[in-house]
């Protein structure tokens, strides 16, 4: 059992696209990722995980069945109630879009509605090296949406209608940063001797 510190917005590392999972980490660390990931995701009660959240940023993310509707289109045995997806890609395959409440364990303590697709193709390699192509609706394509999206370095916030972008910056605004006294007085010290040098040159 190993649960990784999960990264949290505005964690920049968040914010960086995931590599292809390549022969070589199918040889060392697949299985080890994918089994941190479930636990992470577990131990905090996750519907779901992508790797980039706990700093690995390799094309992985997991399910946990539980939150799934439809179980068998996925076609693949659950590890421990969880499904992997290793190098997914997705495409779109209906221009009809969805809106429910997401969350996110990387953005906590908020809610918001997100659009979504209703129906995205999704190409994946199990953690059986397994290929597979699926179709999936509903409540499944969206968090399937909402997972490859951490992969591309994107989080659920980024489909923010404009009232609630607002509200969530609200919520999550950076402190300003302290300016010691000392850096004032050198700031005003770098402006008079700015000024200095403007009149000497007329
Ligand atoms: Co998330």
């Amino acid at each position: 059992m190993t649960a990784r510190l999960i990264l949290k917005y505005p964690d920049s590392r968040l914010r960086i696209r995931s590599e292809e999972v390549i022969d070589e980490d199918w040889d060392v660390n697949v299985k080890k990722w994918c089994t941190d990931i479930s636990d992470t995701m577990k131990a905090n009660a996750g519907l779901g995980l992508a790797a980039p959240q706990v700093g690995i940023h390799k094309r992985i993310f997991a399910i946990d069945i539980n939150d799934l509707d439809n179980l068998e289109i996925f076609q693949q045995e659950p590890r421990d109630g969880t499904l992997f997806f290793i190098n997914p890609v997705l495409e779109i395959t209906e221009e009809k879009t969805v809106s429910s409440s997401e969350a996110c364990l990387s953005v906590p303590g908020v809610m918001y509605n997100v659009k979504r697709k209703s129906s995205v193709d999704i190409f994946y390699t199990t953690l059986e090296r397994e290929k597979k192509h699926i179709r999936i609706l509903g409540k499944d394509a969206v968090i399937i949406q909402h997972e490859y999206d951490h992969l591309d370095g994107k989080l659920f916030i980024d489909h923010l209608n404009p009232f609630d972008k607002k509200d969530f910056l609200k919520k999550n605004r950076v402190p300003k940063k302290k300016v010691s006294e000392a850096q004032v007085n050198q700031i005003r010290e770098q402006r008079r001797a700015k000024a200095r040098n403007m009149r000497k040159r007329r």
